[in-house]
């Protein structure tokens, strides 16, 4: 007698499988003949390990309007505007917009997320703040932090220590912003140093790198560089890296194979860098994301990031990584079937293995976290970007919605039901 079988559902590979869950774990994934205490019928239905985010702002998120709007849509006004409101949020309103967050998260099946928390005010309000939530949404909800220096490492005056403090706190991955240092030599030194101390204290390294238009802005060499030196592999990850859409191309020739051989990870943020990047540009506008299906091809992981949802940077957002990969699949015109299907394992299993989350996946064994989607297969999730039906976390089942189907009465034709999915 299993706990929980979920019936009949289509894998992301286009397997039909009955998936079979005890406690925490997945005990099967085939055809299931025993039973269980409660059965969830998945035919016709995409059944797909949960979506996951590795790049997100929780300590903003919820935040649009305060203390007013971005009003030139730019990086550097939503920085100046964060820069306000950090000193005025408090770690209780924080607390309440992070939780209202994975609450809508948690209805989309993202069910893990790594933020990056601004360590740059002596307060440290924000990571109190994003500690305590890891702590609430600990038993749905894998929530990974990043001591992240928003206004350089070096370019405020206690930026380095507030980085110590934070991991001494127990944020557990160390970040950095090396384009925003004041030269290129402190942005540089500044990933010398962020390296060493992600490999001293055994942690993981997710760096906010060359997210600018400047095809000269070229820090990711250094971090590949570091990550080699140090052997952090695919313990580090480069974010943004959208210098790399502007660079000269012989350069690049050169970059990718040595971002390839450090084993290091990228995650680009489509939504917002097509929305930030570009700004100065007048025509053509560049599009300002990095050259994935190139790292792709050269076999780095490449994910797909949030960043932003309602904040001082990005004024839309639902919380729904499938909308993440609609963006990203336009954007880098992943169009062919196959580049679609990797669209969505890139906000699946790619993303989880850039956060390390090496025990997510349908497979005997793996945690039974899961997701039924109202989609025929992948790629129609993108299309649709369709209801999660069920959402599983741990074993429990922690989101439930009915189909959103539409029942048509058209004069002279008979009343029918319309399904959004073909399948
Ligand atoms: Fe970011």
């Amino acid at each position: 007698m299993f706990d929980l079988i979920v019936k009949g559902g289509t894998l992301p590979d286009g397997r039909v499988a009955d998936i079979a869950i005890t406690g925490d774990r997945i005990v099967e994934v085939g055809r299931v003949q025993a039973e269980a205490r409660r059965v969830i019928d998945a035919t016709g239905d995409l059944v797909s390990p949960p979506l996951v985010d590795p790049h997100f702002h929780m300590d903003a998120v919820l935040s649009y309007g305060l203390p007013r709007i971005n009003a030139s849509g730019t990086l550097l006004e939503g920085i100046s505007l964060w820069g306000e409101l950090r000193e005025t949020a408090t770690v209780d309103e924080m607390v309440a917009r992070a939780l209202r967050y994975c609450d809508w998260a948690v209805s989309m099946g993202l069910l893990a997320i790594r933020t990056h928390v601004d360590t740059t005010p002596d307060h440290l309000r924000g990571v109190d703040a994003m500690l305590e939530v890891k702590r609430l949404v600990a038993p749905y909800l894998d929530l990974q932090l990043v001591a992240f220096p928003q206004d350089g490492l070096y370019r405020t005056r206690t930026g380095r220590e507030n980085v110590i403090r934070a991991l001494d706190k127990g944020v557990e991955i160390v970040g950095g912003i090396p384009h925003f240092e004041r030269t290129m030599e402190e942005g540089a030194e500044s990933l010398r140093d962020l390296a060493r101390m992600a490999a001293d204290r055994g942690l993981m390294w997710d760096v906010h790198c060359d997210e600018t238009d400047d095809p000269l802005s070229r820090h990711v060499e250094t971090m590949a560089r570091e990550v080699t030196r140090h052997g952090l592999g695919r313990r580090a990850a480069g974010s943004h890296l959208t210098s790399m859409h502007s660079m000269d191309n012989y350069y690049v020739s050169k970059l990718i194979p040595l971002i390839a051989e450090s084993g290091m990870t990228a995650i680009p943020n489509p939504l917002i860098n097509i929305t930030l990047q570009g700004r100065h540009d007048s025509f053509p506008k560049r599009r300002g994301l990095t050259r994935v299906k190139e790292l792709q091809a050269a076999g780095v992981t490449v994910g797909w990031g949030q960043d932003c949802v309602l904040d001082p940077w990005y004024s839309l957002g639902t919380a729904d990584m499938l909308d993440v990969a609609f963006m990203g699949l336009h954007v880098a015109q992943m169009t062919h079937p196959e580049e679609m299907a990797r669209c969505f394992r890139m906000v699946t299993e790619d993303n989880a293995r850039i956060m390390g989350l090496d025990d997510l996946g349908l497979r005997p064994g793996a945690r039974a976290s899961l997701m039924v989607l109202d989609a025929a297969n992948a790629v129609e999730a993108l299309r649709l970007r369709p209801d999660r039906l069920v959402v599983i976390s741990n074993g429990r089942v922690v989101s439930e919605k009915a189909r959103n189907d539409s029942r048509l009465t058209l004069p002279g034709r008979p009343a029918t039901v319309r399904r959004r999915k073909d399948g």
